[in-house]
């Protein structure tokens, strides 16, 4: 995939830019970068910290030749490139490290999220137009003015590896491993489940589904074809989708 890399200051989120962008018929490797978010944001309305100098925040333009019951492809290939780029530096750490992905779109180092991705799609009836793949990496991140729950749930590269990164330097190694695990995925060549199956740390671990009308309990049992959770529950099998909120319990 040839990238263009669209730089901006300060942005209210990537998300929007890359979408404008898309709507006016930007190629698939478009990717927006931006050095500050003022609304940087996550699933469920979640407000993604992101203060300038420190961090990555890029939303990708593509064009998938997908089927719409795959779009969840794209968060699980995306994932799956972030552990890549996370695994290139282990020869480098001064320190081991651990890493996960925790279903659907949390990328962990040592048990903490350093990584989330937001993908928003524009389908006309079962074709993509385009998606915008969302990811904010907290490379050097600082938490001091951030809320208590995320000083608590979030770390960066930096905290966990005990110095700072070159931003360049990770954002090169990630658009690589995106371009190894996204191309294929836009011509619809590669089914990432099995993969992501095998890096997933929820399976097999008991979790709980907010179905809206309160929580069902079961054991993750396995990833589906279309990326859903699969939990057994004493009713039998239910499938947690994209969007749903799971958490271990
Ligand atoms: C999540 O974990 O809920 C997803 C977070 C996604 C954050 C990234 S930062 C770049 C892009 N712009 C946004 O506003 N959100 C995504």
């Amino acid at each position: 995939m040839r990238f263009d890399i669209v730089r901006r200051e300060v942005v209210t989120s990537t998300m929007d830019v890359a979408r404008e962008l898309a709507e006016r018929g930007a190629p698939e490797g478009t990717v927006v970068l931006a050095d500050a978010q003022t609304a940087g944001r996550g699933r469920a309305g979640h407000v993604w910290h992101s203060p300038p100098g420190q961090s990555l925040y890029l939303s990708l333009v593509l064009r998938p030749r997908l089927a719409p019951a795959q779009a969840g492809w794209i968060t699980l290939s995306a994932a799956l490139a972030v552990l890549d780029t996370l695994e290139a530096l282990r020869p480098f750490a001064p320190q081991p490290f651990s890493t996960a992905i925790k279903w659907f779109n949390d990328v962990l180092l040592n048990g903490r999220k350093v990584c989330g991705i937001l993908v928003e799609s524009s389908l006309t009836g079962a074709q993509f137009d385009f998606a915008v793949l969302g990811i904010g990496l907290n490379v050097n991140t600082r938490f001091d003015d951030a809320p208590a729950d995320v000083q608590q749930r979030a770390t960066s590269l930096r905290r966990e590896l005990g110095h700072p990164l070159d931003r360049e330097h990770i954002l090169t190694s990630l658009l690589k491993h995106l371009d190894e695990r996204q191309i294929e995925l836009s011509l619809g060549q590669r089914n990432p489940t099995g993969e992501y199956a095998r890096r997933v740390e929820t399976l097999g671990k008991q979790v709980e589904i907010d179905t809206g009308a309160g929580g069902v309990r079961g054991r993750a049992v396995r990833i589906a074809d279309d990326g859903s959770l699969i939990v057994a529950t004493d009713q039998g099998e239910i499938a947690a989708r994209f969007g749903d909120l799971v958490r271990q319990v």
